[in-house]
């Protein structure tokens, strides 16, 4: 699938290292060219002997290698690459990128380039989480660079929390992804997230608690895999991620208006909590008080089942439709009867009882419920949630069910 890409690898220093020996391999067995690059502190966790011998290359390590640049200047090792690709990308590594800082042969070459490039962070939790390294992240996006993981986890110094590596499957995906080749290369998907505001007057509206975490994160893990991706979200906490289509609404009813616009897609993905009631009096002006004591009285008129209307839609339905379902008691029993009232195809199901600490929070436990029946997931992060969600929405859209052959893209 990569035959002939050439890519650029770069080792930065971390235990994480490990990985990319993995990774290198598989590149290579995709028919990928891999020049690799390994930093001072790179070789302290892999050796360059290793890494040339399963990249079947030379490693290239000093900034100032006269034989190298006799042969090949850094700036053309750079420019040559069609991918940079930093695993594991630490810090420091992202700290010298984003401030174009040129003081060794890694960050030099990211310097001297613009070639697309994918980072796969890791680090330790807090080191993620500082504030220094969320800044870098945010000039590196700024700048285009691609980022796959960090994934949620326990890591090698005991702590647990977003730092993880991605893993070596994953990188290779977010590589197929970058030069447009995921499983759903050429397909568009519509996601659905974050809550809606319904106004009550100009200044003041009626919302609930959706953070749009799990919709973001669906949103990137379809991108990953290739997709073209079409975002429409209500005003969440979480931004969209980079690299998709985002159309901003407020209302249950723009939403349905910028879903129907962005449509067909070959699958849909409702993750958003929109409101089911919108306020039927909603005042043209800031309401005041009156100085009686009377509160005003709202008036409610039920706001149109984005998720149903696509379902039973006569023409241009998606191939596949996808609900979620918050419940509280009984959620296989109350998120079948669900699927069967909406029409869609799967329901993602999960308890968001008081206690699972899943409302607000990283993590999720889901069911995902389709025609064969109810599947449990173990409880994992949302973006792992998200991963394997895109995976199966691939699956279902590029494997002929029937047969379990893949099928001809259409697109
Ligand atoms: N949904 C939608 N439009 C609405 C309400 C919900 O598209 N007006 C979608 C959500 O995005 C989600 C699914 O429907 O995918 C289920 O939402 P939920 O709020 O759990 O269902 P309700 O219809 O509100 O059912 P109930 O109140 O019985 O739980």
């Amino acid at each position: 699938m990569l035959a002939g890409k050439k890519i650029l690898l770069i080792i930065g220093g971390g235990i994480a290292a490990y990985k990319v020996l993995d990774l290198i391999r598989r590149l290579r067995e995709r028919g990928a060219v891999v020049t690799p690059v390994l930093t001072r502190a790179g070789a302290e966790f892999v050796t360059p002997l290793s890494v040339s011998a399963l990249a079947g290359a030379r490693v290239h390590e000093a900034l100032f290698d006269l034989t190298a640049e006799a042969e090949m200047g850094h700036i053309q090792l750079s420019r040559s690459a069609d991918l940079i690709v930093v695993a594991p990308a630490t810090a420091d590594l992202m700290a010298k990128a984003a401030s174009g800082r040129a003081e060794d042969l890694a960050s030099t070459l990211l310097l001297a380039t613009d070639t697309p490039v994918l980072m796969a962070p890791a680090m330790n939790v807090r080191m993620w989480q500082h504030p220094a390294v969320q800044r870098n992240l945010a000039l590196l996006r700024s700048d285009a660079v691609r980022f796959v993981g960090p994934n949620e986890g326990e890591m090698a110094c005991g702590e647990v929390g977003p730092g993880r590596m991605a893993e070596p499957m994953e990188i290779l995906a977010a590589i197929e992804a970058a030069f447009g080749m995921g499983p759903l290369a050429g397909r568009h998907v519509l996601v659905t997230s974050g809550p809606t505001h319904e106004p009550i007057d100009p200044v003041r509206y009626i919302a609930n608690r959706s953070s749009g975490a799990q919709g973001a994160a669906l949103a990137a893990a379809l991108r990953d895999l290739g997709a073209r991706v079409s975002f429409v979200t209500g005003p969440a906490r979480v931004p969209p991620p980079e690299g998709v289509d985002v159309v901003r609404v407020e209302t249950a009813q723009q939403m349905l208006a910028a879903v129907e616009a962005a449509l067909p897609a070959e699958a849909a993905v409702f993750a958003a909590a929109v409101a089911d009631w919108r306020v039927a009096n909603a005042a043209g002006q800031k309401m005041k008080k009156d100085g009686s004591g009377h509160a005003p009285a709202l008036e409610f008129a039920e706001n149109p089942d984005i998720l149903a209307t696509v379902s039973r839609m006569a023409e241009g339905r998606p191939a596949l439709v996808v609900g979620f379902a918050a419940e509280t008691e009984k959620v296989v029993e109350h998120a079948s009867a669900k699927r069967l009232r909406k029409g869609c195809d799967w329901i993602v199901a999960n308890d968001v009882s008081p206690g699972t600490g899943i409302m607000g929070g990283t993590e999720n436990a889901v069911v995902l419920i389709s025609e064969q029946g109810a599947e449990h997931w173990p409880r994992m992060s949302k973006d792992v949630v998200a991963r394997r969600l895109a995976g199966r929405i691939a699956d279902q859209l590029t494997v002929d069910q029937s047969t379990g052959q893949p099928m001809i893209s259409t697109a």
